[in-house]
């Protein structure tokens, strides 16, 4: 299996060589696409610096901060292009932890279609992250799982792998979520299709250092978009009709 680990980064300067050189060593047969953000810091400079030592790493460049999701959707985009079979989400930080990558592309091998990094699960774990921040991402996670009905039990995480075809199987250009709730619109729309889905317990460690890009607009998006999916959905079981009608 050819993998592709897409890290997007905004001003991630003091994490994302750490994290690289975990990365190369845990997994070396896997590539990398760093999808850098015009950071002010000069992260894109760095990753640059990277790519020219190492031919696995690569580097997309994009015009400025335009949100997780549209960073992953031109990740993606570039990989299946590039012909890999298997795409990885990590984020720069060091929470999503290299070494554990190998157990999400077992779980890809043994036919998971979405292998998922979920910290709610049995042996599942989180460092280090304040109080509110659990809350957040436990709440967010039974409040979509509710009104999704998905079974999924960390549905915004984004440690993940996804086989080729469940992303050619989705209709990329109509994902349209800018910020975290990107992880949630991707997910449920793996789910809609009846794919294969499957969560692997990670331990995510909170970031050494920078800062968290979580903002309330962001957390905002992903509630308004649940909350409309998952109204819909309803409303089209009940009436077996499309909502709204056109
Ligand atoms: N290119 C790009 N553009 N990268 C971004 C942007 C952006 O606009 N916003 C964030 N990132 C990158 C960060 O640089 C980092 O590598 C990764 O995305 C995650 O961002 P963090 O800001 O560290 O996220 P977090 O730790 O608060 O959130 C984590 O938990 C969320 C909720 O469970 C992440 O794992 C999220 O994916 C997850 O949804
Ligand atoms: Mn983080």
């Amino acid at each position: 299996m050819r993998v592709l680990t897409i890290i997007p980064t905004y001003n991630e300067l003091e994490s994302l060589p750490k994290t690289l050189a975990r990365l190369r060593a845990a997994v070396p047969h896997a590539d990398v696409l760093i999808a850098d953000d015009n950071s002010p810091d000069g992260t894109g400079a760095l990753a640059d610096e990277f790519a020219a030592s190492d031919p696995n790493v690569h580097v997309l460049h994009r015009r400025g901060k335009e949100g997780l999701g549209a960073a992953y959707l031109a990740g993606f985009a570039w990989g299946l292009d590039a012909g890999y079979d298997v795409l990885v989400e990590m984020d720069a930080d060091g929470s999503h932890q290299p070494e554990q990558l190998p157990m999400l592309l077992d779980a890809v091998e043994q036919g998971a279609d979405l292998a998922l990094g979920s910290r709610w699960v049995p042996g599942g774990k989180v460092v280090n992250w304040p109080l509110h921040r659990k809350l957040l991402s436990r709440g967010g996670s039974v409040y979509s799982r509710m009104l999704l009905g998905v079974s999924v039990r960390d549905i915004t995480g984004g440690y993940r792998a996804f086989r080729r075809s469940t992303l050619e199987a989705l209709d990329l250009a109509k994902v349209d979520s800018v910020g975290y709730g990107f992880q949630v619109d991707m997910l449920w729309r793996v789910a809609q299709l009846g794919l294969r889905i499957v969560e692997v317990p990670i331990t995510f460690v909170e970031r050494e250092f920078g800062a968290s890009k979580m903002s309330g607009n962001i957390v905002q998006e992903a509630m308004v978009n649940v909350t409309k999916w998952g109204l819909t959905a309803r409303w089209n079981k009940l009436f077996g009709a499309k909502f709204p009608k056109k």
